[in-house]
């Protein structure tokens, strides 16, 4: 998988990267890459953003700067780019990132993420260069870079190569093995602490049990999302 992050703060990805499971999954061919709007302003003085016609509070995000950068990057007009990869515009009103959009995403060879910053971008980004628009939740952050941080994340470890063990991934809350139910509970030593011991069925060594187990306590999480 081919990611390219289009931001104006890909320092902010320092930290991200130094992460064990991130690490790894580049490591294993996967890529990461970073466009700095800012390196392919056409404007003066490296100006990326302006304020928004009609009014009103921050600064949006200039088309002409974001199709600069995507052409810098990609050589073609990304009116057309769209056709070819998965252009993703993080924003907060966007369609809801969950388990089956990241697995629709890491389906992908490749995948270019912009991130806005300000209030956002300026609305002919999304609507000319885009395939997609994707939010984290229902909630506004000051930019998308730590949303795509998440997407990014919930992406690498899918692939191959991003975890220890491969069956982590594939047999956690909310995927196709759990059939969207959250994750069943966990435990490791000590089986009795303070008096709260661990499910005698976890300690049987009964696989077939151990697994109807899951899937119940899986199945009863999805219908009791809040606990006490
Ligand atoms: Cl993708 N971007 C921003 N700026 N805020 C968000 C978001 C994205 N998703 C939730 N809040």
């Amino acid at each position: 998988m081919e990611i390219d992050v289009f931001t104006l703060f890909p320092e902010a990805f320092a930290w991200f990267e130094s992460q064990r499971h991130v690490a790894n999954a580049l490591s294993a061919g996967h890529r990461i890459g970073y466009v700095n709007y800012r390196d392919h302003t056409p404007l003066t003085a490296g100006q990326v953003d302006d304020t928004p016609f009609g009014g009103g509070a921050g600064m949006v995000l200039r088309v002409d700067v974001v199709e600069a950068a995507l052409r810098a990057r990609y050589g073609v007009d990304p009116v057309e780019l769209r056709a070819e990869r998965r252009v993703v515009a993080l924003m907060p009103a966007g369609n809801l990132l969950d388990d089956e959009l990241v697995e629709d995403l890491a389906a992908q060879p490749a995948l270019t993420l912009l991130c806005g910053r300000y209030e956002g971008f300026d609305e002919r980004i999304v609507e000319h260069f885009a395939s997609d628009r994707v939010s984290i939740g229902r909630y506004v952050l000051a930019g998308g870079e730590l949303a795509a941080m998440v997407v990014c994340d919930a992406i690498l470890r899918k692939l191959p190569g991003a975890l220890g063990h491969e069956d982590s991934a594939r047999e956690e809350s909310f995927s196709r093995a759990l059939r969207g139910a959250p994750e069943y509970p966990h435990y490791t030593r000590p089986a009795d602490y303070r008096g709260w011991s661990v499910p005698d069925v976890l300690l049987s060594g009964h696989h077939a049990n151990i697994r109807r187990w899951r899937l119940e306590q899986a199945r009863a999480r999805a219908d009791r999302r809040s606990l006490p």
